[in-house]
């Protein structure tokens, strides 16, 4: 019994590994990489002698440390761009997900180490930014609000290029269960619902010299298809890409500073693969 017990229990992990490592393969040079290494531990991200992929001060509640706000989730494949020496890594928002004095907000994002507000990698020439979402069926998100996931904001913070959004937006009519891409004017340009279960891949290519953007998408492990044009869009005033969760609140004008939020959140987001690549010449992984 011993032996083909251990055999079907070796054959198993054999398995489960190889599912883990089948997605798509990076194919331009890399600029910036918010990738998590598959060996990081939750406390390696509070503070930035073991932190070498994320701003390890940035952007959350001062007293909270990384290591209470993030989490390792169980998915049971990785995202496409993840492979079995990274992971996934989950942002999650809590009562106190407070940032200085925003106490309209409750937010926690990630900043990839290297973005820089002004001269940094990300926000010159063609740069194409990857992620991979996935729902946490424990930390469901309250889609009576509006959610930020993911963007990049000028170096003024009067803008954002572009944004990832979720539930119902506050400027303008929407289908508060869809994943939303807006420009930078606020519209959507292209839109998909939530999936409960399933890892949905992004990637959104700005040409800082043509001043366009462009969307594409897939779900599961399938490769990513362009489901917009290159549209124009104003991808001028530099600035970072912000990664996580930020809840706006509701009924006011003020969102930053005030505003309804429920007590008692609990919410998450699941991120993989997240990195920007060199587009120059119209090279992008798919
Ligand atoms: C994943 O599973 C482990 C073991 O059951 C558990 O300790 C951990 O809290 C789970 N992670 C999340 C994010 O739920
Ligand atoms: C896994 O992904 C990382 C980050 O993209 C990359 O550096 C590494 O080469 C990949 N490993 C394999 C075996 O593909
Ligand atoms: C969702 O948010 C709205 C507005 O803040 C709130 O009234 C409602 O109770 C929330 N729903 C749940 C299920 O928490």
């Amino acid at each position: 019994m011993r032996p083909s017990l251990f055999l079907v229990g070796s054959l198993a992990a054999t398995a489960a590994s190889a599912a883990c490592s089948t997605g798509g393969a990076i194919k331009c040079p890399v600029v910036l990489s918010g990738q998590v290494p598959a060996s990081m531990q939750l406390t390696d991200f509070d503070t930035a002698a073991t932190n070498k992929v994320f701003n390890a001060g940035n952007v959350k509640a001062s007293g909270v440390p990384w290591s209470q706000i993030l989490r390792f989730p169980n998915v049971t494949t990785n995202s496409r761009f993840d492979n079995a020496s990274t992971k996934s890594v989950e942002v999650t928002i809590a009562d106190g997900s407070v940032f200085k004095t925003q106490y309209g907000f409750r937010r926690a994002g990630l900043q990839m180490l290297g973005d820089a507000n002004t001269g940094g990698p990300g926000a010159v020439g063609v740069r194409t930014v990857h992620w991979s979402v996935q729902q946490d069926p424990a930390r469901t998100l309250n889609l009576t609000h509006e959610y930020q996931n993911m963007w990049h904001e000028t170096a003024d913070y009067s803008a954002n290029q572009f944004d990832f959004k979720m539930g119902t937006l506050l400027d303008r009519a929407s289908d508060k269960n869809a994943m939303k891409i807006t420009n930078r004017k606020g519209e959507v340009v292209w839109s998909t619902p939530i999936e409960a279960t399933a890892w949905q891949n992004f990637a959104v290519t700005l040409d800082f010299d043509k001043n366009t953007l462009q969307v594409y998408y897939s779900k599961g492990l399938d490769a990513l298809k362009q489901v917009t044009a290159a549209l124009p869009n104003d991808n001028s005033g530099e600035g970072q890409y912000q990664i996580g969760m930020l809840k706006k609140p509701t009924g006011t004008d003020d969102v930053v500073n005030s505003g309804y939020q429920e007590s008692g959140i609990d919410e998450g987001q699941i991120y993989g693969g997240i990195f920007i690549e060199d587009s120059a010449g119209g090279c992008i992984s798919l």
